[in-house]
């Protein structure tokens, strides 16, 4: 090949090495979740940006080499084929790394056991029900619902591969039972309704961040947590998981891990659940709604919703890192929806990142007393008087309360634990360990109770309206 040529094939590449970096860190900052971990975590803000900045090293070293080396003509030949390898190298591998995680979210490692999750509602008495299972194999499945006052009545699945069987019409705290083809009966207990004259009290269970999938995690002590709440059953009404599920959401295999752990309890306990930053990034919030939404939507803007227990209102926010992802229309549609609930019902937020904690330096960045959250969110909080706002996040777990408003943190579902160097003016009480929040909803009172994970109880404080 002629030098010209060489020149010419050499520049092309150059050319294209910082236009495939900028088209890589266009797609980047276009995910939900990549600013938030950007702002919030100094260490991946390092890393990304050397993996940005790739794309300049090759045209950054071809200008030093036609400053200063071509004018000696071995050392220049050779520093231009070296700058033109490289180009080639941080080409490949950004594709690479590009084309890994775009497939990523379209990747479905395996089957995924049943999940009993809760229907979104507004103004429901008894919200609906939805048994969702997924298949890697196309399959038609079939589910029979039952009660002792009620016949068996099928339900079969309209997808081949994500399933999802509507439970409605339920009574009030009524024992069904239901079975998929081929597979064991299982029962389970439809919510109550604590408005109705006689109705037991409405238990629910909160607890977060067991970051399935990571190396950390100290899963003897979920499992000893999971097995007091498959004990407990007749009485577990609602669980609630707030968030960071996975470690890795884009990776369906952490997934697979987290639902064949979940399943055994939670295809029995009716189960609500927010996302975390850990399960939405680089598009993971795809494997989160085929799994935990009922409705089985897709977009972004699907991560929110509501449900109804009788007067006991959740508002499940998509809250990742902060209020980075946190769209107009999600804070318009809170406001819509704290405006609608009596005054004398239970207004229940449910938000991945806190607003009011404790914490500690993470990575040089405060994390404790979330300073955007507190001036988007709390104002609106405080204005429609909610009752009680539950997060993860920060793993540890604490109970809050400022003007009015009731703060629980509780990240403590198995990843390993942070420790508290500052103290939130909000905190009334904090313990780094494992654990869950157990919250018992009558008509005028909520009866707060942190639990260890081995079935110790903590610290417990009364909600009265
Ligand atoms: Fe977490
Ligand atoms: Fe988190």
């Amino acid at each position: 090949m002629s030098n010209t040529r060489w020149n010419r094939f050499w520049t092309v590449f150059l050319i294209l090495n910082p236009i495939v970096s900028f088209g890589f860190g266009l797609w980047f900052f276009s995910l939900p979740a990549s600013f938030g971990w950007v702002r919030w975590d100094s260490y991946y803000r390092f890393l990304i940006g050397m993996v940005l900045s790739l794309g300049l090293w090759a045209p950054a070293l071809w200008v030093i080499g036609r400053m200063f080396l071509y004018r000696f003509k071995r050392i220049g030949k050779i520093w231009k084929i070296g700058v033109g390898l490289l180009s080639i190298v941080i080409i490949a591998a950004t594709l690479g790394i590009w084309g890994y995680l775009f497939a990523q979210p379209m990747i479905k490692s395996g089957d995924k056991p049943p999940l009993l999750l809760v229907s979104s509602s507004a103004g429901s008495s008894v919200p609906d029900l939805t048994l969702a299972a997924w298949n890697k194999t196309s399959r038609t499945i079939t589910a029979a619902l039952s009660s002792e006052a009620e016949p068996a009545k099928k339900i079969v699945s309209d997808s081949p591969h994500a399933h999802r069987f509507r439970f409605s019409e339920l009574q009030p705290d009524r024992v069904y039972t239901y079975q998929l083809d081929g597979q064991p009966a299982v029962s389970f207990r439809s919510l109550p309704d604590i408005s109705v004259e006689g109705s037991n009290p409405f238990r629910t269970v909160f607890s977060g961040d067991a970051h399935y999938g990571s190396s950390k995690r100290l899963a003897e002590k979920t499992q000893r947590m999971m097995d007091q709440w498959i004990s407990q059953k007749d009485e577990i009404d609602l669980f609630c998981l707030v968030g960071d599920i996975t470690e890795m959401g884009f990776l369906d295999s952490d997934w697979q891990i987290a639902i064949d752990a979940l399943s055994p309890v939670f295809s029995q306990i009716p189960l609500i659940a927010v996302p975390g930053n850990h399960d939405a990034l680089f598009k993971g919030y795809r494997h989160y709604l085929d799994y935990l939404h009922p409705e089985g939507l897709t977009g972004f803007e699907d991560l929110y919703r509501r449900v109804d227990v009788g007067p006991v209102h959740f508002l499940l926010l998509s809250a990742l890192w902060g209020t980075e992802d946190i769209s107009r229309n999600q804070i318009a549609w809170l406001e819509t929806q704290l405006a609608s609930i009596p005054e004398d019902h239970w207004k229940v937020v449910v938000a991945h990142c806190y607003s009011y904690a404790s914490g500690s330096l993470f990575t040089g960045e405060p994390w404790y007393d979330h300073p955007d959250m507190i001036r988007e969110l709390t104002p609106l909080f405080e204005k429609y008087r909610v009752d009680l706002v539950v997060s993860g996040h920060n793993h540890h777990m604490e109970a809050l309360e400022h003007a009015g408003v009731a703060y629980a943190i509780i990240g403590t579902m198995g990843a390993a634990l942070d420790k508290i160097t500052y103290d939130s003016p909000a905190s009334l009480w904090s313990r780094d360990t494992h654990g869950w929040l157990d919250v018992t909803w009558t008509e005028h009172e909520a009866s707060l109770r942190f639990f260890q994970w081995d079935g110790a109880l903590l610290f417990a404080h009364a909600l009265r309206k």
